[in-house]
């Protein structure tokens, strides 16, 4: 197993990105459980990226309920609804959620009032059910784009192609 914690800060993202989805692969490789996933890819974008809270909502009711999983950064609300805020709409969407500024969009909730801006992307399993949706808050306003939607996409689609 590759143990180090990458910190990419200051790379250019598109390459940060590559690396930490190499990193990731590498840990997980041989693991077929999606809340060690979870942490493990928590902890490696936290540390990479240095952002102010990273980790997912997973789905307990589908179509009705997120609960916490594994994160890193302060203390997350514990549930959500599908359509609430900008988890429970990327849930009910099925859809990554890109928030250039939180304060602009309707219903936002608020766990840490650090938080400015926020991507939600939706994470599926190998039958294409909604398992959860992985979260990332920054302190800065416009943090999050393309390139991150389609990195976090592409790093996520582990659940779904992951060995049984
Ligand atoms: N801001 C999110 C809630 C979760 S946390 O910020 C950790 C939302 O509006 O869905």
């Amino acid at each position: 197993m590759a143990e180090v914690t990458l910190d990419l800060r200051g790379q250019p993202k598109a390459e940060a990105y590559a690396e930490l989805k190499s990193h990731a692969l590498a840990i997980l490789e041989g693991i077929d459980d999606d809340i060690c996933a979870m942490a493990t890819m928590s902890c490696l974008l936290h540390n990479a990226f240095g952002h102010l809270w990273t980790g997912f909502y997973r789905v307990v009711t589908p179509g009705k309920l997120l609960r916490v999983g594994p994160y890193q950064g302060t203390l997350g609300c514990l549930e959500i609804t599908f359509g609430k805020g900008v988890c429970g709409t990327s849930a009910a969407k099925g859809e990554t959620v890109v928030v250039a500024d939180v304060h602009a969009f309707p219903g936002h909730i608020t766990c840490d009032g650090r938080s400015a801006s926020e991507i939600v992307v939706p994470v599926y399993g190998r039958n294409r059910e909604l398992l959860a949706v992985l979260d990332i808050d920054s302190e800065h306003k416009n943090t999050f784009d393309d390139v991150d939607r389609a990195a976090l996409e592409d790093l996520v689609s582990w659940f779904q192609h992951r060995a049984p």
